[in-house]
């Protein structure tokens, strides 16, 4: 891999730590870093290169009980500046040439703004005019986090604004769920085995559910949270890319062009649901308080930075179609919330029943029909639903599980979502990021749902009790004689006990 220097603004910010230093020192660990290589911390604290090696990695409280190799901290640097002087960058400039004297990093630099949403405008503006983002004298690349824009004009207005310094194939948003290694195994699954593939269409398939289910609620992040709300924070980015992995068509070859090209053609066939159609395809909710295992969980207006009359939604479902040759009429439900019973993120495939129901009498209909559930996180797997003669007198059908555990593959190691799409960056495969384009498509399919909502308050919003799987209307949603939401539990094969203890 080409030597280069891992550039972090924002580098006295949590997810430095929390994130960003453990997967490199992951990377370290594996031997998988370049052998001229440096991080260059950015920020506003002062702080000398020691401090910020202490701070990072020596005394690291997320990286508590490793057996550190410290000499991992010799390659961390660090450098303040005021990110708003222009003049300041400078000093970034001068610091990373003195690091590829020092280290022989050739000039190679990428830049991970860890900062917020008002400064990713700025900073690629500020690293232009001291010529950072040219690719002339080493490549430069730059990665930035969601928010991606606050709805359609705006995630416009900010991909035009980093497009005017850095070249579209410079830019990585990332979205980590595509980090996620059962998120890629979706497109390993459907194009590498000759079962799925042929099933997978409307000739088939029933419907397709996808549930990201969270525990937690708000915790510190109200703030943040009541200005987006679960559409914003979980559908339009890693909702709809699980949606786009499962339902676009198959790319001509594995790479980053192709199956980008597939992807944005998918959020394109998505018909959006018009603002007047919004209370029959969507249903919002917010938690309430109520008790969870004998102890009172707040609602969420009490959550802190929270506003006490907010009507951001915690909870969203919805049920849209794909507009295309493979999925025309199959409907896509897919929903997401905030203290939920348990935290579980899973794809539920239900195929058509047989077309001659040989042993009717004995079938339970919809819950008996084959289904394949496919496990984002956590206890990672497949498990495929199907019948089986009873043994005894007659035709008695029952349904039942056939699982595999990623936990079986003892000797894969399943590496962290932020280890994988760093060294990605580093190697300059842009696959596992959103491209411009694609992010303003889903923009497209989520941007009337926000402008009903704000336009016509009398949508109702229901409340939900903390601990609960969200309004009870959303099972109105899937039709159909029943058939209702799969709720997911802790492990995989359980079909009870969600709740996680
Ligand atoms: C983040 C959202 O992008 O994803 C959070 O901002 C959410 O609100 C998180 O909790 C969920 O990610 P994961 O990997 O825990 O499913």
């Amino acid at each position: 891999m080409d030597p280069q220097v891992f550039v972090i603004f924002g580098a006295s910010g949590d997810l430095t730590q929390r994130k960003l230093i453990p997967a490199l020192y992951e990377l370290y660990k594996g031997n998988f870093l370049p052998k001229n290589f440096a991080v260059l911390g950015v920020s506003r604290t002062e702080l000398s290169d020691d401090d910020f090696r202490k701070e990072a990695f020596l005394e690291n409280p997320h990286l508590e009980g490793e057996n550190k190799n410290e000499d991992f901290a010799e390659l961390l640097y660090y450098q303040a500046i005021d990110t708003l002087s222009a003049e300041d960058y400078k000093k970034v400039r001068e610091r990373l040439s003195a690091i590829d004297e020092n280290r022989q990093t050739g000039g190679n630099y990428i830049f991970y703004l860890s900062v917020p949403p008002s400064l990713y405008p700025k900073i690629p503006a500020f690293l232009a005019d001291e010529g950072l983002n040219d690719n002339g004298a080493g490549w430069r690349r730059l990665i930035i986090e969601k928010p991606f824009g606050y709805d359609r004009s705006s995630a416009r207005k900010l991909n035009e604004e980093l497009q005017k310094y850095f070249h579209e194939d410079q830019i990585y948003r990332i979205d980590h769920y595509l980090g996620k290694e059962t998120v890629q195994n979706l497109l390993v699954t459907r194009f590498a085995n000759g079962i799925f593939e042929p099933l997978w269409n409307r000739n088939y398939i029933h419907h397709i559910e996808v549930t990201a289910a969270e525990d937690i609620g708000v915790e510190k992040r109200g703030g943040y949270y009541d200005k987006s709300g679960a559409l914003r924070d979980m559908v339009q980015n890693h909702m709809l890319q699980v949606v786009a992995h499962m339902a676009m068509e198959p790319p001509i070859t594995s790479d980053a062009s192709s199956i980008r090209n597939e992807k944005l053609k998918l959020f394109q066939s998505i018909r959006p649901i018009g603002e007047s159609e919004v209370d029959k395809f969507v249903i919002r909710g917010q938690y309430i308080s109520a008790p969870i295992n004998g102890k009172q969980a707040p609602g969420y207006r009490e959550e802190e930075g929270v506003n006490e009359d907010s009507t951001t939604e915690t909870y969203v479902a919805l049920k849209f179609f794909i507009d295309n040759w493979r999925w025309a009429d199959v409907p896509f439900y897919i929903r997401t919330g905030k203290r939920l019973p348990t935290k579980a993120t899973e794809v539920v495939v239900y195929f058509k029943s047989p077309p001659h129901h040989l042993f009717r009498s004995e079938l339970d209909l919809m819950n008996m029909n084959n289904q394949l559930i496919i496990r984002i996180q956590p206890d990672e797997g497949l498990l495929l639903k199907f019948g089986m003669k009873v043994p005894g007198a007659g035709f008695k059908v029952k349904n039942v599980d056939m699982d595999f555990h990623y936990s079986d593959l003892t000797d894969a190691d399943v590496p962290e979502a932020y280890e994988r799409l760093i060294l990605d960056v580093m190697k300059g495969d842009p696959t596992l990021y959103a491209r411009g384009d694609s992010v303003e498509a889903a923009w497209d399919f989520v941007d009337p749902i926000l402008n009903a909502w704000q336009n016509r308050p009398n949508i109702k919003l229901y409340g939900y009790p903390a601990g609960s799987w969200g309004p009870v209307v959303a099972n109105k949603l899937i039709d159909g004689e029943n058939v209702s939401w799969r709720n997911p539990c802790k492990n995989l094969t359980d079909s009870e006990d969600y709740r996680l203890l």
